[in-house]
């Protein structure tokens, strides 16, 4: 696939297939997080690649999805991912405010990266942290920025443009999520804000 296609197909998948992703796989995603940008180069960030029980059970129970589409799109067990990637930033290593840009640069890398290999994945902000750190071990000084959920997608978002003002993604009869984005031309300006172009 084209990289720009990859990058406007990629969408968050909350249903996941159960075919494993090899840890060869996995490390290549973490690699692609290493190649980031990273403010003055500090480079804060490690990563726990969670692939097993009992930690992959553990950190599913510390998650919460799809806020707008509650309780829908709980993962079910058939659906649930089948592997994670943990994003910690070092307190030691982190400056200033940088961290969390620092990991979500990190994090669009990995998104890609994996869907780059028809993987798909969620983003994850709302996270138990202090009992996620406990699950997989995470010792003092380190901080759970996000946690990434992976797997074979068994879902296919579609992106819309936003037809009125709500940015809230929701479910069709058929159970297909359709996820609103505000269109290129109220976000865009030209030469000076206000100036639309075409
Ligand atoms: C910083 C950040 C935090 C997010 N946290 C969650 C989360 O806790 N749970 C969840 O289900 N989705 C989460 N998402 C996924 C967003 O809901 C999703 O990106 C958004 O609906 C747009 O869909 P898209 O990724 O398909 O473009 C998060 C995304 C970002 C960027």
């Amino acid at each position: 696939m084209d990289f720009l296609e990859m990058i406007k197909t990629r969408r968050t998948v909350r249903r996941f297939k159960q075919d494993p992703i090899g840890i060869d796989t996995l490390n290549d995603l973490v690699e692609c997080a290493r190649c980031a940008p990273s403010a003055s180069n500090g480079q804060p960030l490690e990563y726990v690649i969670v692939s097993d029980e009992p930690q992959l059970s553990g950190i599913f129970d510390q998650l919460a999805w799809g806020a707008y589409v509650q309780p829908k799109r709980n993962p079910p067990a058939e659906f649930r991912p089948v592997a994670y990637i943990i994003v910690l930033i070092s307190s030691e290593r982190v400056l200033g405010r940088f961290g969390p840009v620092d990991a979500a640069a990190a994090i669009e890398n990995i998104l890609l990266a994996a869907w780059s290999k028809g993987i798909g994945s969620c983003w994850l902000a709302s996270v138990k942290r202090d009992k996620a750190k406990e699950i997989v071990a995470v010792p003092d000084g380190y901080e759970i920025d996000s946690v990434l959920a992976l797997g074979y997608p068994a879902e296919e978002p579609l992106m819309e443009d936003c037809s009125d003002e709500s940015i809230k993604y929701y479910l069709d009869e058929d159970d297909r999520l359709h996820v609103p984005k505000r269109p290129l031309n109220e976000i865009r300006h030209i030469n000076k804000f206000g100036c639309r172009g075409q």
